[in-house]
């Protein structure tokens, strides 16, 4: 009875422990720029963006439109602050490790280059690509042809919604050169944050187990 129930306790507690918070400044300084412009999340984390002077915004977008809000996209809205004024935040929770890339909508700074992304490949669809695109007015489209592996050529440069955002890192690589896509997550609308989710389960369970035997063994 006692030792089922600190079992119980014990892997209650481990979800908590293995989730973070990233804080982002939005503008630090009056520049325009996020920083750091990318950060690295697992599911379940945070990232915690704060507002500089003068009138922000944290507006989600795609990789092929980086200066268009995406449809049900995330929007912080505008964030007019002064200096020495109460901290103004906006939190994202990440739901699964897919790309996801945002901007500032205020006049012309997604043009110059204040954009962010969770989770950028590190080839293919990089977030220097995505800066690229956004400085060069956002409607680029990635070259060449489509992708090899599991991506149609609908989830790749045309992808107008999150959830349609290949998976996977390297699944919607524009230049199809990149390694075929790691995992079981395939381009497809939708299915790919169950894919992701599944991933993280799978390492929670492994880790659970791990702390379930060591709890065994203490009892
Ligand atoms: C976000 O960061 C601000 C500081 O800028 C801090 O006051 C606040 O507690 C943080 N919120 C979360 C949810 O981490
Ligand atoms: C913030 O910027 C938006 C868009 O330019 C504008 O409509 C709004 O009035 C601004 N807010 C303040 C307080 O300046």
């Amino acid at each position: 009875m006692i030792s089922s129930m600190k079992l119980a306790i014990a892997l209650t507690a481990i979800p908590a422990a293995l989730a973070a918070s990233f804080d982002v400044q939005v503008a630090p300084g009056g520049q325009l720029v996020f920083t750091p412009n990318t950060v690295t999340a697992a599911v379940g984390d945070t990232v915690n963006f704060t507002f500089n002077p003068a009138n922000h915004t944290v507006t989600q977008s795609t990789f092929a439109t980086p200066c268009t809000p995406s449809d049900g996209g995330l929007d912080s809205g505008f964030k007019p602050v002064t200096a020495g004024g109460d901290p103004v935040t906006f939190q994202v929770t990440v739901a699964a490790t897919t790309p996801m890339w945002f901007f500032c909508k205020q006049s012309n700074h997604c043009a110059q280059g204040m954009v962010f992304a969770i989770n950028p490949p590190a080839t293919g669809n990089t977030f220097d690509a995505f800066q690229a695109n956004a400085e060069g007015g956002g409607s680029a489209s990635p070259s060449g042809a489509s992708a090899s592996g599991a991506a149609s050529a609908s989830s790749g440069a045309s992808a107008a919604s999150p959830s349609a955002q290949a998976s996977g890192g390297g699944s919607s690589n524009p230049t199809g050169s990149a390694p075929a896509p790691s995992g079981s997550g395939s381009g497809g609308s939708g299915g790919s944050g169950n894919a992701a989710v599944s991933a993280r389960g799978a390492g929670l369970i492994g880790v659970t187990g791990l702390v379930a035997a060591l709890v065994t063994l203490l009892l």
